[in-house]
C-alpha cells in the first residue's frame, strides 16, 4: 500500500463564511490543515481589528473537539481604511495581511478598491508596517474579456504596485495564468503566489465542454490547458514562490446551479487529495511538501508546523453533497473517484 507522509500543512488562501456554512465546512479545513488564511469577505466584510477578532472566535468555536487548528485573520481593504487601522493590525498577533479586491470582481466585493492608484498611501503604510498584501488580480473593466483580466490586471496595476513598494510583501492570489507565473517568477523574493487545486487539475473545457458545470465555475475563472500546464510546472518546482492556497469557496448548490450561478469552488473536503493527484500527475509527489507545509508559511514569517499527516493511495468516492438541515454544498468532484485518501 503506497501512502505519503508529510509536515502538517497550512492553506494560505480560504474562505469560510460564517453561520451555518461555517459550522459545515470548518471541520474539513482543520481535519487537513494547522492553519490557514481566511479570508474577510463577509457581508459586511471584515475591514477592522475588532471585527477580525470577533470573527476569529466565531471560527475557533466551530474546530471540532480534538482537533488544533489555527484560523490567520486578514482585514479587507476599502477606500476607507485607515493608516491607523494597518498599524493596529500590524501590532496584533491575530492578523497577518490585508485582502486587496477590486471592487466588483467577485463574490462580496462591492466593497472592494475602486481606485487602486488612490490607495498607494495605505500600500506605504504596509509597507512601513511589514504587513503582507494579498491581492485578486484581476481588472473589472466590463470590455476586457473574462480570461484576459488577470493578464491585464498585472500590466495595469501589478507592475507598478511592485515598482512603487519595493518592501512590500505581495501574494498574488489564485494564479491562473502563465503569465502570472512569469510575473512572480520575475520579480523579488517579496512577491509570491498562492495557486488551487481546481486550477492544477482543470482547463476551461472541464467549465463549458459537453455541458455547463457550475461548480468548475470561480473567479479568477479557469483558463486554457497551456496555462494550466505553467501553474503546474510552477507549484512542482520547488520554488518556494509558489505555495498551496485553495481558493475553497463555498456557495449554496442552490446558488451555483441557478441561471446566474455564485462563483467559487469547494475543495476543502478533499484540498490534500486533490493537490497529490496533481502533483502525482505530475510525476512530482516529492514536491508536495514545501508546497503545502513549507514555502507559505516562511513567506507569512511563521513558524513550520510539527506533526505529520499521512495520504494513502485507496479510492473512496466524494459525496453529491455536505451538509445538514436542508444546506448543501457540492464539493468539488461530487459523486467521482479520488484516488489519494488523507488518513
Ligand atoms: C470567492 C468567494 O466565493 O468568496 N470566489 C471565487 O470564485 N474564488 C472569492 C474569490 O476569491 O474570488
Ligand atoms: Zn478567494
Amino acid at each position: 500500500m503506497k501512502t505519503l507522509t508529510i509536515t502538517r500543512p497550512d492553506d494560505w488562501h480560504l474562505h469560510v463564511r460564517n453561520g451555518a456554512v461555517l459550522q459545515t465546512v470548518l471541520p474539513h479545513t482543520a481535519r487537513q490543515f494547522a492553519r490557514a488564511i481566511i479570508m474577510p469577505n463577509l457581508k459586511p466584510p471584515v475591514t477592522t481589528v475588532a471585527q477580525a477578532l470577533t470573527y476569529r472566535e466565531e471560527i475557533l468555536q466551530a474546530v471540532p473537539a480534538g482537533l488544533d487548528f489555527t484560523p490567520l485573520m486578514t482585514l479587507y481593504l476599502t477606500g476607507s481604511t485607515t493608516a491607523d487601522e494597518i498599524k493596529k493590525a500590524a501590532e496584533s498577533e491575530h492578523i497577518h495581511a490585508f485582502k486587496l479586491y477590486p471592487a466588483g470582481a467577485t463574490t462580496n466585493s462591492d466593497s472592494g478598491v475602486a481606485d487602486i492608484k488612490a490607495i498607494y498611501p495605505l500600500l506605504a503604510a504596509m509597507e512601513q508596517y511589514d504587513i503582507p498584501l494579498l491581492i485578486h488580480g484581476e481588472v473589472t473593466d466590463d470590455a476586457c474579456d473574462i480570461f484576459d483580466r488577470e493578464r491585464v490586471f498585472i500590466d495595469t496595476y501589478l507592475t507598478d504596485i511592485t515598482n512603487n513598494f519595493p518592501g512590500l510583501r505581495i501574494v498574488v492570489e489564485h494564479v491562473t495564468t502563465a503569465e502570472a507565473v512569469q510575473f512572480v517568477q520575475d520579480t523579488g523574493n517579496n512577491i509570491a503566489a498562492t495557486i488551487t487545486p481546481q486550477h492544477l487539475l482543470f482547463n476551461r473545457n472541464a467549465i463549458l465542454a459537453g455541458g455547463i458545470r457550475p461548480h468548475h465555475y470561480c473567479l479568477p475563472i479557469i483558463k486554457r490547458e497551456s496555462h494550466r500546464l505553467a501553474l503546474v510546472a510552477a507549484a512542482t518546482s520547488g520554488n518556494p514562490k509558489f505555495f498551496l492556497g485553495t481558493d475553497s469557496a463555498p456557495h449554496l448548490t442552490s446558488l451555483k446551479e441557478t441561471a446566474c450561478g455564485c462563483a467559487g469552488c469547494y475543495s476543502a473536503h478533499a484540498a490534500l487529495e486533490l493537490y497529490a493527484e496533481a502533483f502525482e500527475r505530475a510525476d512530482a509527489l516529492d514536491k508536495l511538501e514545501g508546497f503545502a507545509s513549507f514555502y507559505g508559511a516562511d513567506f507569512y514569517r511563521l513558524p513550520r508546523n510539527s506533526g505529520t499527516v499521512t495520504l494513502k493511495k485507496t479510492t473512496w468516492k466524494v459525496p453529491s453533497a455536505y451538509g445538514e438541515n436542508g444546506l448543501s454544498i457540492t464539493p468539488l468532484k461530487a459523486n467521482e473517484e479520488l484516488g489519494w485518501k488523507l488518513q
